[in-house]
């Protein structure tokens, strides 16, 4: 087990508050002991005590926190690509859903895939993103949709990061679809398998946080609050899809709950954006969705900017509307459709995506006390990570689990 690591001979964008929100340090060096980043500053003021320590130069690489992809349903069978064409040929991602295929189809090959299958086709994906240094990754439910299949994917799931060196953070998504053996039950879905499969899950332990899909294809906001009832009686934190296709004022749901994100948010009417501020939440943008259905709405950014929202950005990565797994080409896309500023994308996946995951207090900044997951990447200025398309410019990954 190594313990102790000094680094040295890096640019730090530690993304702490200060003149800028990159919190840039030039000549940077960083202590890791333990697991956990122990000091950082200049490296003119390397305390004499961490002096003597085992060094690594980086030989004037940019370093940053691990990222963060905040928002994923990476564990899913089969694809849509069949869909994506059938989109391109007219049908709306309504149409699609409405005639048994969109997040339905992906459930049935979701049921049909073995634990193995799905393990393997997940892990292709984290790889990916690892490859862009990203070190958490939260993952969704939402292709089950029976209380035994929910609880598979959170399994699955959560079996990934033992098999990876990346935090996994787990969110209950029975609220995403009304299965075909639903049918027009929405409401007895919600009771029969979204309650109490939740109930079922947290009780192994298996959930982080509960998610639901507001949406006139999906539930409504009475819907979803029965189940945000249900996650705040076992102590949960709530997020919601909200604002994607339409203005269902599930926002200000999310918000009512003290949810931890709204995701999407493309329809949020910028009268709202006070109100969402006040809670708290962080706004999750999701360029890959937006930009893979053609999307034309924006998301009300500069409100979102003059209310102080703290603003993420994840891949949404899912075989319908983001079949992206690159967390840099979703920070490219905010900042080229959304005008996201690169240091905004960056906060997106450091700061604000550990925000958004309750984990504020571990990941996301280099700091004293906070995990010592960082990306070290073959880069001058942190705003090339949001530049290049295609290709990663990362040149190691640092992670408490390999120094273990
Ligand atoms: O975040 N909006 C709902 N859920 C996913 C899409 C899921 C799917 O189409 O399979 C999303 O875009
Ligand atoms: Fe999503």
């Amino acid at each position: 087990m190594k313990q102790d690591l000094l680094l040295t001979g890096c640019k730090l964008a530690a993304m702490q508050q200060g003149e800028c929100a990159y919190g840039l340090i030039g000549n940077g060096a960083v202590f890791l002991r333990a697991g956990r980043i122990a000091w950082v500053g200049d490296a003119d003021s390397i305390p004499a005590e961490y002096a003597g320590s085992e060094t690594e130069n980086l030989g004037g690489r940019l370093v940053t926190p691990a990222l963060i992809d905040c928002h994923t349903h990476l564990v899913f069978g089969g694809n849509r690509a069949k869909e994506f064409e059938m989109r391109l040929n007219g049908a709306s991602y309504e149409d699609i859903a409405g005639t048994g295929g969109g997040i339905i189809s992906t459930v049935k090959a979701t049921r049909a895939a073995t634990d193995g299958e799905l393990i393997e086709l997940a892990l292709k994906r984290i790889d990916d993103l690892i490859s862009e240094g990203v070190g958490v990754v939260e993952i969704k439910s939402g292709y089950g949709l029976t209380i035994d299949d929910e609880i598979r994917m959170l399994r699955v799931a959560r079996r990934l990061e033992t098999l990876r060196p990346v935090k996994i953070v787990t969110t209950w998504l029975a609220a995403h679809a009304v299965p075909p053996e639903y049918t027009g039950r929405a409401d007895a879905y919600i009771d029969e398998i979204a309650i109490p499969g939740l109930q079922q899950a947290a009780a192994e332990g298996l959930v982080d946080a509960v998610d639901g899909f507001c949406e006139n294809i999906a539930f409504s906001r009475d819907q979803i609050e029965r189940v945000f009832i249900a996650a705040k009686a076992l102590g949960l934190p709530v997020k919601l899809h909200a604002e994607q296709l339409s203005d269902q004022k599930g926002a200000l749901l999310a918000a009512r709950y003290s949810g931890l994100s709204a995701d999407h948010l493309e329809y949020l009417d910028e009268k709202d954006v006070e109100a969402f501020a006040a809670s708290g939440a962080v706004a999750v943008l999701l360029p890959g969705a937006f930009y893979m259905l053609g999307e034309t709405k924006l998301p009300p950014v500069s409100a979102f900017r003059t209310n102080g929202v703290d603003i993420a950005i994840a891949t949404d990565c899912n075989p319908g509307s983001s079949p992206i797994s690159s967390i840099l080409t979703a920070m490219n896309m905010a900042c080229t459709q959304f005008a996201v500023t690169p240091e905004e994308a960056l906060l997106g996946v450091t700061r604000h995506a550990a925000k958004a995951l309750g984990l504020s207090d571990q990941y996301g900044i280099i700091a004293p006390g906070y995990m010592a997951e960082l990306a070290i990447w073959d880069a001058d200025h942190p705003a090339e990570l949001s530049y290049w398309v295609g290709g990663s410019p990362l040149h190691k990954y640092i992670t408490r689990r390999a120094m273990k």
